[in-house]
Order: structure tokens, then sequence, then C-alpha cells
């Protein structure tokens, strides 16, 4: 049952272009028109939202971060994120125009089960993004959009992530073509440009063996720093995760603009720093900004492994080592650069003998408070 791999977790990062290719699957018609019908929330009503908030814990909560940056972008709808924990014990706004987004790969987590209750007493629609057909969360949601990863058995989360930023982008996508026609040749691009993405994450997995080389070069680091900026942040955050659960090494993300305001004094010869690198053709000089933060804290010492997209030659010079993977639309980057991230994590911990797929001290779902 785990198709020939070692452990779940590699089954299910090499899962991860069918995880989104299914998740995309029936979504949309051959003129790029997003069918949700599913969703079953009368359309004037999504129509009349004027705030989203995404409530969701670790992994999915970073999901619900990149959907942020992308809703805002097309949707032009503030988007808040929150721990559902976080949410359900101060005195949040919400109403009736407020669209609160559940995010949950088991749809059991406690945390997000007792956010959404408290959302829906306060009057708001509430729409689950979930893994698991029928359970908890989808049940007591208004609406539900599944994502069609299969069943995660690994403790700890990748397919369902890549599912969870497919489910959400094609949400936002919907939410801008409900809003009007102007975006329509905009969102039938990035739907084309989704298409393309199970094939881009292939690619990535078949050229793993670098990193996987690293991984094991490194299996007596005590600590590794993330970071990045824009959809590249919660890919940070993610990536460090994912080696404090399966690798237990001490590994914080940080926003690349942070750096200066504190956490570059941590920077000393020898520590390994990931960065994923913004696309060139992004935003402003977003890029320029990541490349001068990169040479900032090598010329400190840090070791710099970079993730970054195909023809971006600029990063060679500061990095010790660069992962490239292919290009796309810099909101749907973190498909791709999340993939190197989930693979180092993997091959780390494996290199140290731990058990991936059960890490200690963590449950699949997390059903107390
Ligand atoms: C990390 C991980 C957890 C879950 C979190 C939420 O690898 O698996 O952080 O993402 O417990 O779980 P769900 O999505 O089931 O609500």
């Amino acid at each position: 049952e785990k198709g020939g791999y070692p452990s779940f977790m590699e089954k299910e990062i090499n899962d991860q272009p069918q995880a989104v290719g299914d998740t995309l699957l029936g979504r949309s018609d051959v003129e790029g028109r997003l069918t949700l019908d599913e969703l079953r929330i009368d359309p004037e009503e999504l129509k009349a939202i004027n705030k989203i908030m995404v409530l969701a814990c670790g992994t999915s909560a970073y999901a619900g971060q990149v959907a942020k940056y992308a809703i805002e972008h097309w949707c032009r709808i503030p988007v808040e994120v929150e721990l559902s924990h976080e949410f359900r014990y101060r005195d949040p706004i919400v109403d009736n125009h407020t669209l609160i987004v559940a995010i949950s790969q088991s749809g059991e987590t406690m945390d997000t089960l007792m956010a959404v209750r408290y959302a829906k007493e306060q009057g708001a629609k509430v729409l689950a993004i979930c893994n698991t057909n029928g359970s908890t969360i989808p049940r007591e949601s208004d609406a539900v959009l599944y994502t069609h990863a299969g069943p995660e058995i690994a403790v700890a989360s990748t397919k369902a992530f890549l599912a969870q930023i497919t489910a959400a982008y094609l949400l936002g996508l919907y939410l801008a073509q409900l809003r009007g026609d102007k975006f329509q040749g905009e969102i039938k691009d990035l739907l084309t440009d989704l298409a393309k993405v199970p094939a881009k994450i292939q690619q990535v997995l078949d050229n793993s063996g670098q990193i996987k080389e690293l991984a094991e070069l490194m299996a007596d680091t005590k600590s590794v720093l993330f970071l990045g900026r824009h959809v590249g942040f919660p890919v940070a955050m993610e990536g460090a995760l994912k080696l404090k659960e399966l690798a237990y090494i001490h590994a914080e993300g940080f926003a690349a603009g942070e750096l200066k305001h504190g956490p570059i004094a941590l920077i000393e010869e020898g520590q390994p720093v990931f960065v994923v690198v913004p696309s060139p053709r992004g935003r402003d000089s977003l890029h320029a900004k990541v490349v001068s933060n990169i040479q900032e804290i090598r010329a400190r010492g840090a070791k710099t492994i970079v993730i970054a997209e195909e023809g971006d030659d600029a990063v060679k010079a500061y990095a010790e080592h660069v992962f490239y993977v292919p290009e796309t639309p810099p909101l749907l980057a973190p498909l791709l650069t999340t993939v190197p991230l989930q693979i180092f994590a993997c091959a780390l911990a494996t290199a140290k003998g731990y058990d991936v797929d059960q890490p200690r001290n963590l449950a699949k779902s997390v059903t107390v408070e």
C-alpha cells in the first residue's frame, strides 16, 4: 500500500502531481469558467461577502496564508488568516457578510471545529476545504470544497497541503468570476497554468536526487532557518515545520523582510538558511530584495540554500546550493517551491533513522482542544 516507497510520507510526496490534478479535475468547463456548483452557497450571498477569514491550524493554516495573497489579489476582498484556537478565544468581528473558510485535512481538528461553531453562532457563512469526505467540519459547514488528495496516512501533511492550496486558488478564482467578468481572460489563463502544475511538480520530484544528498550531509545540523517573502513566506514556515516535526531539528521560518528587525542576529558562520526566492518576473523589486537578503546573510557566514525559478541566474553567485523549480505565475509558485523542502525534511529524518510516518509526540488528527 506504500506503492513501493519505504514510507507513506515518501509515497505521499510523490502522489502530489495526482493530488493537485485530481483537485482541479471537473471544476472548470472548456471555456475556462469555474463550475463550483457543488458549493451550494447562493452565488448572490457569496457576492455580498466583504471579508474572508481563514481558520485552520498548522500546515493547513499555511495553506490559508498562501490563499490570502491570491484571493486578495484576484478578488480585492480582505482576507484574514487566523489560527483556529486564537480566533475562538478573542472577540473576533464576524457577521453575516463574513465568509469563513475552514481548512482542515482531517475535518476532525477540534480547534477548528470549535472555531467553526463559534463563527456560525455569529452569523457567518462557513465553507470548509477538507480532504476527508463526510467528516465533522464539512458536515457542520454551510458548504464544502473537497480536496481530492486521497487518504493521507503519514502524520506530517504533504499532499493535503498542496491540494488545499489548489482548492483555495479555485475558490479565489470562482469568487473573482462571480464578482464580474473583468478578469475572465485572466482566470482562464490561470486555470491553464494550474493545469500545467502537476507535470511541473513531477519535474521537481524527478530532480530531487541533489536535495536528498544535501539532506544526508546535513544530518548533524542543529538548527536551520527558512526565509521567504510574499507567498514564499508561508512556504518558508511550512519548510521549517516539516523539519521540526520529522527530524526534531530546531527550525524557524521568517519573512525575509524581518531579517534586519531581529533574526539576522542569529546568523553566524555555517548557519544553514533556506531562501525561497520569488520569481524575477514577479512583483516590483521583490526578487532583488530577496537576493540582497541572501547577500547580507552570506556575508555573515550563512550557508545559503536557495529555491529559485529556472533561469534565475542572479542567485547563483550567492548560493551554496540552488534548487530550481519550473516557471509558473508567481502566485502559484508555492505548489512547486514547497516540494524540495518536504523532500529535504523527509530525507534528513530518514538519514537520522527516524520514523517519518509517525513522528514522536504527534497524532494525525488532533481531536482535543
Ligand atoms: C503538519 C500537520 C499539522 C496539521 C494540523 C491541522 O504536518 O500535519 O500541523 O496540519 O494539525 O490538521 P487538519 O488539517 O487535519 O485540521
